[in-house]
């Protein structure tokens, strides 16, 4: 049975050690091995949004619940991190540098049970892809709201570069959010 606490200490240990991204990226498998569980230790938040589980130095906890159909600009997050989807889907889009702006160079789909694990340069952007709320743990290898270098974002639309704006991240969420209470519930 799932324990966010049990999680927290698993992962505060597993950072600890010189492999520290193979032992988390085990632990959130076998955290999302179990949505069901992970639901009930982790009950749907009213709003969309992160929610901070775990926060310290060298270890971010968050539980993110990304809004119906919400596409959210690129970014880099400086730190590594591991992904586990435990309700829903997130589409990720990878991208690179180019000398003027990025461009994109894969995708990954991620449904319920599956883990990324991204490192630390990764740049990417993500789509809730359904009519529902999709949740995951994202755990970084760091404090996530403290990076140890500048974090960046790409315009959506011209793809340049820009100094990450946690403000305007959680107005994103919020838009994201409002849009689809305004369409209303559906089949998805
Ligand atoms: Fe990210």
């Amino acid at each position: 049975m799932f324990s966010i606490d049990r999680f927290i200490e698993a992962c505060r240990t597993a950072v600890a050690t010189t492999d520290a991204e193979r032992t988390v990226e085990e632990l959130v498998a076998e955290a999302v091995s179990d949505p069901a569980s992970v639901v009930q230790a982790l009950p749907e938040p009213e709003r969309a949004g992160f929610e901070v589980l775990h926060r310290g130095p060298d270890l971010t906890i968050l539980h993110f619940a990304w809004a119906p159909w919400m596409s959210f600009k690129a970014h880099n997050h400086r730190m590594w991190s591991v992904v586990g989807i435990f309700s829903g889907r997130e589409d990720n889009i990878f991208w690179r540098r180019t000398p003027d702006a990025i461009e994109a160079v894969g995708a990954r789909s991620l449904g319920t049970r599956d883990v990324a694990r991204l490192g630390r340069d990764i740049i990417h952007s993500v789509v809730n892809p359904v009519g529902k709320m999709t949740r995951a743990i994202h755990v970084y290898g760091g404090d996530f709201f403290a990076p140890p270098r500048p974090r960046s974002e790409w315009d959506p639309e011209t793809l340049a570069e820009r100094p990450w704006d946690l403000a305007d991240t959680r107005h994103r969420f919020a838009e994201a959010e409002a849009r689809a209470r305004a369409t209303g519930p559906t089949r998805d």
